[in-house]
């Protein structure tokens, strides 16, 4: 069980519905360590080289106009097999596919503003990140002698 870095976008309108501390303290209790997060209204450009692999799909442009249509927080989570454990604690990517006890099961009705984006693969993860923090804004940090994860 490797420990790897992950990277979250918690999206516009999270905001708005007053959910951040919801999604946040989801994120904690599964024992993640958040390492890096910031509030920023994101460019056409960032959104559009962000999700440049989907570019030419249906929702690709209603997906740029959303993602920068406010403020979102991208943020940096750490912890054993981050990338696969912050994929399930999301849910499927469909609202309506998404199980119950997800954050976009729980929290998402429509696809598009699904909640959070979370990298699908250590590639993403690794890119995503560089493209939205510089290294001096990373905060590794550990649970030391209090290791309270079992
Ligand atoms: P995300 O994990 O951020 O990655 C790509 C995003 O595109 C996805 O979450 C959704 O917000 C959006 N998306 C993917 N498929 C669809 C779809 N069929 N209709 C609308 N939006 C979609």
């Amino acid at each position: 069980m490797a420990q790897q870095q992950t990277f979250v976008i918690i999206k516009p309108g999270v905001l708005q519905r007053r959910l951040v501390g919801e999604v946040v303290a989801r994120i904690e209790r599964k024992g993640l360590r958040i390492e890096a997060m910031k509030l920023i209204t994101m460019s056409r450009e960032l959104c559009e080289r962000q999700y440049a692999e989907h570019k030419g799909k249906p929702f690709y442009d209603g997906l740029v106009a959303f993602m920068s249509s406010g403020p979102s927080m991208p943020m940096v989570v750490s912890g054993e097999e981050a990338i696969s454990t912050m994929r399930k604690l999301a849910g499927a990517t469909n609202a309506a596919d998404a199980e119950p006890g997800t954050i976009r099961g729980d929290l998402a009705g429509v696809t598009q503003k699904n909640i959070v984006h979370a990298s699908d693969s250590p590639e993403s993860a690794e890119r995503e990140i560089a493209l939205f923090f510089s290294p001096e804004e990373l905060n590794p940090w550990s649970d030391g002698n209090h290791d309270w994860i079992v």
